[in-house]
């Protein structure tokens, strides 16, 4: 399985989580980063054919971003508008996405506390990054649960660094596909009917 990492951070230099994590993605077998930010350069400019075949090579597409005002950095929603085009992400003949897996990996600086009802965010994560769950099926990819990092802002090195062998380890999961696991769990009930209390 090839991964695709477009990372949107305004600046990576100046990054906590995000560069951690660009960095541990850029050695991980199989996974190709790219900072949109140095590619796109000041005026968010994007070569779309070369956006556009780097997609149609890899299998899984991950966009990494800090979460900035409950969305994303404006680099990537530049990337989206110009390389998700009609024709090759939508529209007549325009399903060339369909069939790969999507995902996002996000860190925030409220706590995970605050990202549910009753929390001072409101509002759980599922629901702030559903334009990013549409995109995925409009485009026909099938959206993978989020890797999220909570307080980060104020987070120390060692819990920085905590978060990278999760990271990793959700975004080379090659089971992470909904009807995998729902797949996996129903052979072991096959195998096992005994088990069906402890999973329905
Ligand atoms: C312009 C801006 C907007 C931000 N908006 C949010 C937000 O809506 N929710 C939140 O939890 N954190 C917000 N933060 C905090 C960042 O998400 C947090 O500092 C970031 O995830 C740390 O990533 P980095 O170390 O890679 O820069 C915001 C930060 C900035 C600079």
């Amino acid at each position: 399985m090839k991964t695709l990492v477009l990372t949107a951070h305004p600046d990576l230099g100046k990054s906590r989580i995000n560069r951690l994590w660009f960095d541990a993605l850029s050695d991980a077998e199989s996974v190709t980063t790219r900072d949109l930010t140095t590619i796109g350069g000041a005026t968010f400019t994007f070569d779309i054919e070369a956006e556009q075949a780097l997609l149609l090579a890899h299998d899984r597409i991950v966009f990494q971003f800090p979460f900035y005002w409950y969305s994303a950095p404006p680099v990537l929603k530049a990337w989206m508008d110009q390389v998700l085009s009609y024709g090759f992400a939508y529209g007549p003949g325009g399903h060339k996405l369909a069939g790969r897996e999507f995902l996002t990996l996000v860190s925030t600086g409220g706590p995970a506390d605050s990202y549910h009802a009753g929390g001072y965010n409101n509002y759980a994560m599922d629901e702030f990054l559903k334009p990013f769950q549409q995109t995925a099926n409009l485009t026909g990819m099938t959206y993978l649960r989020p890797f999220v990092a909570h307080g980060m802002a104020v987070a120390d090195a060692a819990k920085l660094e905590a978060t990278v062998p999760d990271m990793l380890a959700h975004l080379t999961d090659p089971a992470l596909d909904p009807k995998i696991k729902q797949a996996r769990i129903n052979k072991a009930l096959a195998e096992d009917p005994s088990k069906a209390a402890a999973v329905s």
